[in-house]
């Protein structure tokens, strides 16, 4: 079966996309974020793997030339993988492009190009006029995936959010009482724990710290990466006392100056309803912070949504039936259905008991209000 280069519609080697799948496995393992996760494969003129390694974070080398040191001699004449765009600036590590040509490879074969300002498209440059045949553009869409958060982050200039609530079957996140532990089964406990181990930031509402006490952090015995950076949105009230999470230096996003707890700190973000959710997304975006999950209660979830930075949206269902009404998954009015606002469903998965459910808020125009 023949296979077309998506960049230039060249036919190329069908096993192009496999060789990819092999690159993004390998980059999809790693969490070198505020770096983008990359991950590179040397093939001798066969087509067969002789090295592969990932990128694995600041200060340490980037994925193509740890492929290339570990192919030695074998990196001549051969064909290298990598799922982004090889950089060509002087960083806290040397140009890739120049490794490289110094390598003297053929054939380099690019996942995604690079949307930061200081490559965008020069990397592929420089190997073409060093004489270097690139295909780029190889299962984009994959690449792009294994690491969602880099790629929004250097398009927008702020983290992907995502929302992430659990309720019962009948859309109630929480009884009266405010008890919600524990709506979802521990299957969709653990899924939800995988969320927070790809997340570089987990934030939750002073409504969330004051009924759960959480600590925010990723709780699975197969877990040995960097714990997400705890967050915190507080309003008016006083912060409570002796919360675990203190422990964990959270940072507290505040309306106006507040006395802190050791180890936390304030920053003042004063917004509509509260906090400037957007000067968060900013200030995020700044420490490098990525991919953030939104794991708070349906106060910060609502505004998050109303203010545009609901990016995916996760909603976790359990086998119960609250048969009544505690908290909704979301707060405010709905007055009329044309008011509601249309998703796009992408993906639905039973996890023992319970259901999880991925939409995506529309931003087509023509996606606001309700469907008939
Ligand atoms: N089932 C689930 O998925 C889940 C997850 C988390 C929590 N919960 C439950 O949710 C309940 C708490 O709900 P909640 O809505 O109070 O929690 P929340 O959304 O986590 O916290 C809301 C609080 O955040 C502060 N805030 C500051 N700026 C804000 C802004 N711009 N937008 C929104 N909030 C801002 C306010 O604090 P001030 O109060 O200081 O003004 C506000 O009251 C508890 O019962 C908890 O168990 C359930």
């Amino acid at each position: 079966m023949s296979r077309r280069a998506p960049s230039d519609n060249r036919e190329v080697d069908p096993r192009v996309d496999g060789w990819m799948r092999r690159a993004v496995a390998m980059a999809a393992a790693s969490h070198p974020h505020p770096n983008p996760r990359v991950g590179a494969v040397v093939l001798n003129p066969e087509g067969d793997e002789v090295s592969a390694a990932f990128h694995e974070g600041p200060g340490n080398p980037h994925a193509e030339v740890l492929a290339l040191r570990a192919a030695g001699d074998a990196a001549t004449g051969s064909t290298v993988v990598t799922t982004l765009e090889p950089c060509s600036h002087h960083g806290r590590t040397p140009p890739c492009t120049e490794a490289l040509i110094a390598a003297g490879v053929a054939r380099v074969i690019v996942g995604a190009t690079d949307p930061d300002e200081k490559v965008s498209g020069s990397g592929i440059a420089k190997l073409r006029a060093a004489g270097i045949e690139v295909i780029s553009e190889v299962i984009e869409g994959e690449v792009i995936a294994a690491d969602p958060g880099y790629f929004h982050h250097r398009r927008t200039g702020r983290p992907r959010f995502r929302i992430k609530l659990a309720a019962t079957l009948d859309g109630q996140i929480a009884a009266s009482d405010g008890t919600s532990q524990w709506i979802t089964s521990e299957a969709a406990r653990e899924d939800a724990h995988q969320l927070r181990a790809a997340a570089d930031a987990v934030v939750v509402g002073a409504g969330t710290l004051r009924a759960d006490d959480p600590l925010l952090d990723v709780r699975l015995d197969s877990f040995s990466g960097r714990q997400p950076q705890p967050v915190v949105i507080v309003g008016d009230r006083p912060l409570p006392e002796d919360r675990r999470l203190y422990d964990r230096d959270p940072i507290i996003y505040a309306p106006r100056p507040m006395a802190g707890k050791p180890g936390c700190e304030i920053v003042v973000a004063a917004g509509p309803g509260g906090v400037d959710l957007a000067a968060v997304a900013k200030d995020l975006a700044d420490r490098g912070m990525l991919e953030v999950l939104v794991d708070g209660g349906p106060t910060l979830a609502t505004s998050f949504i109303n203010g545009g930075l609901a990016d995916e949206i996760t909603l976790y269902f359990g086998a119960k039936l609250a048969v009544g009404s505690g908290l909704p998954m979301l707060t405010g009015p709905f007055a009329t259905l044309a008011d509601a606002a249309a998703v796009e469903i992408v993906e639905v998965a039973k996890l023992g008991t319970d259901i999880r459910i991925d939409a995506k808020p529309r931003i087509d125009s023509s996606a606001q209000g309700g469907a008939a």
